[in-house]
């Protein structure tokens, strides 16, 4: 495989789509071939499980169920859209993958992390990304950005599931330094740029 894989992670309203779309624009800029997609969805198997997963009127899910969504989303992603793409050497800019079940399905709704672990390595095998830009913010910083907007099932989450979500995301981070950058979300959308880029450019050295 021989593309690059990039991904954006982060809790709710930290930038995160703002800034994918950013850096697309800047390596397309620079001449990459380039493709933006998102998670839940990128399919239209997967968006039509995003909606499923984000109706404020499936109040009841079961966790289990959201859990087994995601990963099904996931599974269509990775071989239509992800893999194909890789193998023709493009590089991936994904809006979240598989630390969100990690971080949302494991830390916040409690489901078992082994089990999460197991069911993502049967799925996405190698399909790991190079490069997973963590946007940080606090919960309470989210909050205020969120002001005035519909919000979703999963936004609709109160903020001590909001804080899980971000501890189990710098978890993650602890654990795989290499891979998973932490970004200061809060800073001014040309600063946060700036440090992704910084990243960027400095995996793509490593991988020439
Ligand atoms: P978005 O807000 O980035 O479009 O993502 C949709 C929501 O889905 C967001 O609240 C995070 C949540 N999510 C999970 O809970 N688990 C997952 O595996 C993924 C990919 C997203």
């Amino acid at each position: 495989m021989s593309g690059i894989f990039i991904t954006f992670e982060g809790i709710e309203y930290c930038g995160k789509s703002t800034q994918s779309l950013l850096l697309v624009e800047r390596l397309k800029k620079n001449g990459y071939d380039v493709i933006y997609t998102r998670e839940p969805g990128g399919t239209n198997i997967g968006e039509e499980i995003r909606k499923v997963l984000l109706d404020t009127q499936n109040s009841d899910m079961n966790d289990l169920t959201e859990l087994l969504l995601y990963i099904a989303s996931r599974v269509q992603h990775v071989y239509e859209v992800i893999q194909p793409a890789l193998l023709e050497n493009k590089i991936v800019i994904c809006d979240r993958f598989m630390d969100a079940t990690i971080a949302y399905q494991g830390y916040a709704r409690g489901l078992n992390l082994e089990l999460i672990n197991k069911l993502q390595k049967m799925v996405i095998r190698d399909i790991v990304p190079d490069l997973t830009l963590l946007l940080d913010i606090t919960p309470e910083q989210g909050i205020l950005r969120a002001v005035n907007k519909k919000l979703d099932r999963i936004e609709k989450e109160n903020i001590e599931f909001h804080s899980l979500v971000r501890h189990g995301y710098l978890q993650i981070a602890e654990q795989e330094p290499e891979r998973v950058k932490v970004i200061d979300g809060g800073k001014d959308v040309d600063d946060v740029h700036q440090m992704i880029c910084e990243c960027v450019d400095t995996k793509q050295r490593c991988m020439r």
